[in-house]
């Protein structure tokens, strides 16, 4: 069953929520707020311009970071407010609130077209506990239901399942807005009869996050490429040594186990052949969340499967770009989610720059499909400047991985079923 799209929802003068996930990343300069990365902002506005442009009553309704139900200041959606305004060329008024009176009056004097962002969501905790009571508050000054939060949708929320739920059950149409539309149709019908040869790129940290993920690709892939950190459980399953790697020993066996299933299914599985090491030591400065940073001296490439006992292994190296490159260079469609490295590093990030052109070189050159999921990969590519070079690149962080390992994602389940 398909989900109902904003495009086939008659909104005019109609009060329309729509619920998106303006989470963007914040930075303090100068005693004022920056918004570091306003993709999930710009990426909204075909929705917003096409409610507008139908007469819709548009009243947007996000989460900004983790207050634990909390007012925070500094978790305001005002200068989101402002941002936006700045580019769709027109007002946007802005309640300090998201339920009760002021929301209420407010909304009582829009007119068709206008838009209205609400205060974060989080700031209560009934958000987060997606309270009946609380959810029927948001939905009760709405008339329609639009989700264009796709990086939110992974989250059974008042705003993004209990509001949702309170309108469909009063007979509103819940739809999927445009960005949710295409979050949907590239990690999902894209990928579910890709053109072959397909081709899956994984790398970050850690093998738990991505398990599930690889597991269900592993039925479709013609080939999988592994890089970053988790290509060191791999390497453990292998019995190779890892020194001072980042490894999650408990999770060895997990990687064995999808190693036998690449093999069974004669799916190409292929790990780094060689990488760029480092000696670890800790200082005495803390990062943001107050752990050790830490400082790597004696940068060089590791040609040997095993790392050096006092080294840790921080990028794949010019074997394995090598390699990898002319795998993806063969590709059709390629799914390409994790750097390859600790790529904020620049004297670690080549592999992660490396794979970024070999897949925008394809896309442009061979017609490939290329599909980014989230997170690290989309801050890679876009720090590399080829971010307009991949076809689509997705707004969500956990809900891509979420959807990915093919679960039902309660934001979408929400919204109202049509036939096709
Ligand atoms: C995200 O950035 O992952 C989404 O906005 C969801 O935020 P959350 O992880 O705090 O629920
Ligand atoms: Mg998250």
């Amino acid at each position: 069953m398909a989900k109902l799209a904003v495009n086939n929802v008659n909104v005019r003068g109609k009060r329309v929520l729509v619920r998106v996930d303006y989470n963007v990343p914040l930075e303090e300069k100068d005693g004022q707020t920056v918004i570091t990365d306003a993709t999930r902002i710009v990426e909204t506005l075909p929705t917003l311009r096409l409610l507008s442009e139908r007469g819709a009553k548009i009243i947007l309704a996000s989460h900004l970071g983790r207050p634990k139900g909390k007012r925070d200041p500094s978790m305001s959606l005002r200068p989101i407010a402002s941002k936006l305004a700045d580019l769709l060329g027109r007002p946007v008024a802005f309640v300090d609130d998201c339920i009760g009176e002021k929301v209420e009056k407010t909304v009582d004097i829009m007119q068709p077209g206008d838009i209205l962002l609400l205060e974060n969501l989080r700031f209560y905790p009934e958000e987060e506990n997606n309270e009946r009571g609380f959810a029927e508050k948001l939905a009760k000054i709405a008339d329609v239901y639009v989700n264009d939060a796709f990086g939110a949708a992974h989250r059974a929320h008042a705003s993004t399942e209990g509001a949702a739920r309170v309108l469909a059950a009063r007979g509103a149409p819940c739809a999927a807005g445009l960005l949710m539309e295409r979050e949907l149709k590239f990690l999902g019908a894209e990928l579910e009869h890709p053109t072959k040869p397909f081709l899956v790129i994984l790398g970050g940290a850690k093998v738990s996050d991505k398990i599930q993920v690889i597991d269900r690709l592993l039925e479709k892939a013609d080939a999988i490429l592994i890089g970053g950190a988790m290509a060191y459980t791999f390497r453990l399953a292998q019995g190779l040594k890892t020194g001072k790697s980042l490894v999650e020993a408990d999770k060895a066996e997990v990687a064995k186990a999808a190693l036998a299933k690449a093999k069974a299914r004669g799916v190409k599985f292929l790990l780094p052949l060689d990488d760029v090491v480092a000696i670890p030591s800790k200082t005495d400065q803390l990062d943001k969340k107050g752990r050790p940073v830490i400082d790597y001296q004696n940068v060089h490439v590791n040609n040997d499967a095993n790392c050096p006992d006092e080294a840790a292994g921080l990028d794949i190296g010019p074997a394995t770009i090598k390699a990898y490159s002319e795998e993806i260079a063969k590709a059709k469609t390629i799914l390409w989610n994790g750097p390859m490295g600790l790529f904020e590093d620049s004297r670690f990030a080549k592999g992660t720059n490396e794979i970024a052109r070999a897949v925008a070189g394809v896309t442009q050159s061979n017609g490939a499909k290329s599909i980014i999921g989230g997170g690290d990969s989309v801050k890679a590519l876009n720090k590399a400047k080829l971010g307009d070079k991949v076809t689509f690149m997705s707004t969500g962080g956990g809900a891509s991985l979420e959807f990915l390992e093919g679960k039902e994602l309660p934001g979408v389940a929400a919204l109202s079923d049509v036939q096709t």
